[in-house]
Order: C-alpha cells, then structure tokens, then sequence
C-alpha cells in the first residue's frame, strides 16, 4: 500500500500526474494537496475527483501544522512535489512570492518529512519537480545534462535551483530519501493561458495579436505533458535514490516556428483563409533576462529507465488545440476576472 501526498496536484501538470496515478494505482491513496492560486482548477480533475482512493486538501504548502497533520492522518511513504509559483514572468514582477513558495514551500515540506519518517527511512521516498531553466541558457550548441553547473537567471529560475540545492541537501545530510527531475517546457491540455502555448491559441481563436517576445528566436524543447506524467510515474517508481533525471522532448523550436505551425493548425481548425492568423504575430518588448536556448539530453533517464516521448509534436500539437477549442467553458472560465488585469499590466 503507497500512500502519497501530491503537492500541485490541481494545476497543469500535477492534475495529469494525479490522474494518472489515481487510474493506475486503484490500491494507492493519493491526497492531492493545493492552495488554489490562480492557476489552481479543480476543473481539471472532474473526471477523478470521486474515485475511493482520491482525496483533495485546499492548502498551503507554507503551513507547517496542517502538512505535519496530513503526515499523521495519512502515513505518506511518498511525496510528488509540483506545487509552485511558475510563470517567468510573473516572477519577474514578483519575486518574494516565488521565493516563498518555491524555497521555503520546498523546505517546509522536506523538515516534515524527515521528521515524520526519521525512524525508517526505508521505502520512503521524496520526489521533486523542477526544471531545466535552473541550467540557464545555452548558446547555439549544447545540451544540458544532469552534471550541467546551475546558473539560473530568473527569479522563478532561480528559486527552483534553490530549491533543488535543499532536496539535495537533506539527502547528503540527513539521509533522506530524494529523486529530482528536470524538464524541459510542458504542453497539452489544461495550461493556464498565461504560457506561450495556450495564450497564443486563446489570442487565434478570438482574432487577437499573438505577442512575441524580441525577435522569437529563443528556442525551446517541448514535451507533451502526458509524456512528463509517464517519466514521473516511472522515476517515483524506479528511479535510484539521491539521483537526477533530465526530461525532454528532444524537439527544439523557435519561438517563431512554432508560432508559424500553431497559426497553421489553428488556420485549419478554425476553416479560416490559409494565413489568416499569421497575420496577429506581433513582435513585443522582449522579456528581461529572456534566456536563448534551452536543450535537455534526457538520454539517462531513456537508457536507465527505459522512458521515451511517445507523441510527435505535430500530432500533440494539433490535440492540444482540439482540447483548447473543445473546451471552451474551461478556458472562458479561466480567462475571466484576474486574467484580464494580468494581462493588461503585462502586455500594455
Ligand atoms: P502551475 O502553475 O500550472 O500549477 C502550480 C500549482 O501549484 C497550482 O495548482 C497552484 O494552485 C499550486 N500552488 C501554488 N502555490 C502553492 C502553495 N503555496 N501551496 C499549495 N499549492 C500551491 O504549474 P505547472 O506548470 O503545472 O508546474 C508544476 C511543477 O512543474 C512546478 O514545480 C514547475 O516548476 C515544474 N515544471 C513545469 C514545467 C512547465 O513547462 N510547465 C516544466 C518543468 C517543470
Ligand atoms: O523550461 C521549463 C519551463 O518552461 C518551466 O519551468 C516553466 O514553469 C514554464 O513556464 C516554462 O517557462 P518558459 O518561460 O520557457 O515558458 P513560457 O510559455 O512563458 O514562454 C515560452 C517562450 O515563449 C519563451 O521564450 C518566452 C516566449 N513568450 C512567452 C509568452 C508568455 C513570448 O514570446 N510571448 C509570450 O507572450
């Protein structure tokens, strides 16, 4: 019997990890555990939300006593950490929240869990989400790997590389039992319509500008979310203690490519006039700190663990947009109160 504690459980990539691993472990208990931020739904795990073995916490990760209380109820032997602050951008314009959440969040969690399972370690294991920014920014050549120096740029970047040093450092320390991954940037289903991907489909689909940041040359490798979901499922369970495994996509796209293609399929999907929606690209002020290129060499995790991305891009691409055009309540919903200020102050 696993009994795990899913931080971020109602947010983009968190609801298809707890989704999957409700479905796929029936005799596991998952609690899902999440402050509902902005880019918390828990539209996002209607399908789920009455399974036996699946129960949602509205929380903070900060709060001491109620983590340590969840501990008690529920015996966790796991904890799959994605609860975050995740948006570059908006770390840029408020960092101390990121630092709250991202670092003291993640440490708050792993005190719990040292002090809770001090007496047996043994088939206990911390599992941290983070990713591939805290490698900063490669020029036209390279790729990261999992011995790449850290040298984040962003106050988001920044705070996850942070929080990486702390997994380790109770590992090294005091023992405990840890697994960290890094990925590469996530699409698919449920995204919140801040991200380069939603944003420019909701843009298309209501004929608005598509704002692309400097020239859209930086580049970024790109994986399908449920792809991300599987490598998780396959490093909580097999991956070796104290380790790290890179996740990527090994499919690099300019800003500007991608944008091209997705105006192509939306063009398509929508029965418009072929280059109808090229026409919204509008190039804006670039993002301050923007990194050019990020690449993951994920060949670790490929030839140890036996993962591999299982869609083209094109293909999940195109489901994406589906999802985004299918769901219409889902993303008008998301698109309505806060999201209107945010993104008056952050494209005006
Ligand atoms: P997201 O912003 O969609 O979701 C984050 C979730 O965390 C939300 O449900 C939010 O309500 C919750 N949350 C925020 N602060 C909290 C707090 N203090 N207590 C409890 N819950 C809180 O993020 P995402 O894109 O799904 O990313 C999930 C994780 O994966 C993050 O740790 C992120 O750094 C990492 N990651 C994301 C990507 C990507 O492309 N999106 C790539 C690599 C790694
Ligand atoms: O690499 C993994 C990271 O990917 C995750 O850790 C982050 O949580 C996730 O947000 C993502 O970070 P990025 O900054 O790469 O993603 P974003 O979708 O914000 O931007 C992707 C690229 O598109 C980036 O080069 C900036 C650019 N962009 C973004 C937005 C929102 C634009 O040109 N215009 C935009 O409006």
């Amino acid at each position: 019997m696993q009994s795990i504690l899913i931080t971020g459980g109602a947010g983009f990539i968190g609801s298809h990890v707890v989704r999957l691993f409700v479905t796929k472990y029936p005799d596991y208990k998952i609690v899902n555990l999440d402050k509902l931020t902005y880019a918390g739904n828990l539209q996002n795990l209607s399908d789920i939300e009455n399974q036996p073995n699946y129960k949602f916490v509205k929380g903070d990760i900060l709060d001491k006593e109620l983590i340590l209380n969840l501990f008690k109820e529920n015996n966790f032997n796991g904890v799959i950490h994605l609860a975050a602050e995740s948006h570059v951008d908006r770390s840029i314009t408020n960092p101390l929240e990121f630092a709250e959440t991202n670092i003291l969040g993640t440490m708050i969690l792993l005190n719990t869990a040292k002090e809770f399972w001090k007496n047996d370690f043994s088939n206990k294991r911390f599992y941290h989400i983070s990713t591939d920014e805290v490698y900063g920014s490669l020029g036209k050549d390279g790729i990261f790997t999992e011995s790449t120096p850290y040298s984040p740029h962003s106050p988001y970047s920044a705070s996850k590389a942070s929080s990486d040093h702390f997994v380790r450092a109770y590992h090294d320390t005091y023992g405990l039992p840890i697994v960290i991954s890094n990925c590469s940037n996530n699409y698919g289903a449920n995204q919140f319509p801040e991200k380069l991907i939603p944003l420019a489909i909701n843009n298309i689909k209501n004929s608005r500008t598509i704002p692309i940041y400097g020239k859209g040359e930086n580049v970024r490798d790109w994986l399908f979310v449920q792809d991300h979901a599987a490598a998780i499922d396959t490093i909580f369970h097999n991956g070796k203690n104290g380790e790290t495994y890179n996740i990527g996509g090994n499919n690099e796209w300019t800003n500007i490519d991608l944008i091209r293609l997705l105006c192509k399929i939306m063009d398509k999907k929508l029965e418009r006039e072929a280059g109808t929606s090229e026409k919204l690209i509008t190039f804006v002020k670039d993002r301050a700190g923007h990194d050019l290129r990020y690449a993951i060499d994920s060949s670790k995790l490929q030839n140890e663990l036996n993962w591999k991305p299982s869609l083209q891009f094109e293909e999940g691409l195109e489901k994406t947009v589906d999802w985004y055009l299918t769901n219409e309540k889902w993303l008008n919903n998301v698109v309505s109160g806060d999201y209107k200020n945010y993104y008056q102050k952050q494209y005006s």
